[in-house]
């Protein structure tokens, strides 16, 4: 299994370029089943999990090349509306083709996902939509079987704002008989991007970025020339690995308004920050200074940067508390961070971080995605050397960490 070597110590300074946004791309590229013809993808990332998608796509039917991060993908002869378990258990994010299976064929069958360490992540949300939209769904043997003759518009209020569900109610509707409104929808900007490509293809979506979603259904899509916004958490990571090591650093091709909390709150722990068009400076001269966060859903601070900034504050002055309203068992990094001398102690949902000065290198594991690049940058300010392990967690998620981390100054390599 590889693994991360890290030497701990140096400051990062210099450039980065943003990739797309995984979480906007997964949505989007499964999308394209819904209108059948050749789509261009562009600045889709190229990671485990958008390569993971190239093959559920061609399980489906799609002929799909992915090279310099653009994917092309032909969705004429989609035959066979089937996602199966030994790809579904290694991505939850496969379960968004039930939307566009049932919208175009009337019939999916879909694993039940497996996907990320922590916790349970359940779908009932998804189902209690598709079924609202007139979908018969039943569980057989592991597997989601949906089936329905026309999917029909109707009112739905989500029990929480699900940004897959509301992803896969939007699919599902696109091509429903008459008008679906969403209530309590989410409005990641990962959603507003499905609903920028939706309408480009034909779709009639409204109230893009707030909670309520209405969706006029039409006949047939058609194939569109697209490109995925920035990845906002991709972003936000690189931040807080300057700020960790007491850094400077300039991110390129990013969307500060999707950044609008985490830049409020690295300023809060002492950061210096510019923005520019589509560029983000942020400088961090002194020892991060302690605070209270809540990780919530958009626009508050997002849950897939709690894990990096419990490790920021772990060396902060002071004591620390974060909470995560999304998640409240996602804290499987916390354990492994104590392992380099983090003093936190849990408390339900609520993280109680008392700052060290120092953290001490040693051998820690991924337990999942972005607590594994929490671990990579406490790691990178941690005294001497430290091996993380299971990194193919942090594959799924970020494309050539490790190039980007070196050319900041970070001394890391990856080894079998
Ligand atoms: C998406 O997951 C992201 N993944 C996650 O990022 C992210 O952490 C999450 O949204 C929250 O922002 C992708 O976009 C591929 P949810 P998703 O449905 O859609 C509960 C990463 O690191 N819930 O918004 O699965 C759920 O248990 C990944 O890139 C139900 O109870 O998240 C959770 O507590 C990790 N029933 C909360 O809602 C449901 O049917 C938010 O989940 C659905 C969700």
């Amino acid at each position: 299994m590889e693994k991360f070597i890290i030497e701990g110590g140096n400051s990062l300074n210099g450039t980065v370029e943003i990739s797309g946004a995984k979480n906007a791309a997964l949505p989007v590229l499964i999308a394209t089943i819904l209108a059948p013809g050749v789509h261009t993808i562009r600045n889709v990332p190229n990671l485990r999990d958008t390569r993971t998608t190239k093959k559920l796509l061609e399980i489906i039917g799609a002929k799909v090349t992915f090279e310099n991060n653009i994917m092309q993908i032909d969705t004429t002869n989609c035959d066979n509306p089937v996602a199966p378990y030994d790809l579904v258990k290694t991505m939850r994010a496969s379960f968004y083709v039930l939307g566009p299976l049932l919208g175009r064929y009337g019939t999916a069958t879909v694993s039940l996902p497996g996907g990320c360490a922590w916790g349970p992540r359940p779908v009932d949300i998804h189902l209690s939509a598709m079924e609202a939209l007139g979908a018969k769904v039943d569980l057989a043997s592991g597997n989601i079987v949906a089936t329905v003759d026309k999917l029909v518009g109707t009112e739905f209020e989500m029990r929480f704002p699900s940004v897959g569900a509301t992803g896969n109610m939007l699919m599902a509707a696109v091509l429903a008989e008459g008008t679906t409104i969403i209530k309590n929808a989410a409005k990641e900007p990962e959603i507003s991007c499905l609903v920028d490509f939706l309408n480009e293809t034909g779709a009639k979506i409204s109230g893009k970025g707030t909670a309520e979603l209405t969706i006029e259904g039409v006949n047939e899509l058609h194939p569109v020339d697209f490109s995925i916004i920035p990845d906002r958490i991709e972003a936000g990571t690189f931040l807080i690995a300057a700020a960790i090591t007491q850094g400077e650093i300039t991110l390129k091709n990013v969307e500060p308004d999707h950044l609008g909390k985490v830049l409020e709150i690295l300023e809060q722990v002492g950061a210096e920050i510019q923005i520019r068009q589509n560029e983000i400076r942020l400088k961090q001269e002194n020892r991060p200074k302690s605070i209270n966060a809540v990780a919530e859903v958009y626009p508050g601070f997002p849950t897939d940067l709690q894990p990096q900034l419990i490790a920021l504050l772990s060396v902060a002055k002071g004591n620390s508390r974060v909470i995560d309203t999304v998640y409240n068992d996602r804290f499987k990094h916390v354990p492994e961070l104590v392992r380099l001398g983090a003093k936190i102690a849990m408390d339900d949902n609520m993280a109680v971080i008392s700052g060290v000065k120092q953290l001490a290198g040693g051998p820690v594991m991924c337990p999942d995605i972005r607590a594994g690049a929490a671990l990579v940058l406490a790691a990178l300010v941690a005294e001497g050397t430290s091996v993380v392990d299971r990194i193919y967690h942090i594959d799924r998620g970020y494309e050539n960490f490790e190039e980007n981390l070196t050319n900041l100054g970070g001394t890391i390599r990856r080894s079998d």
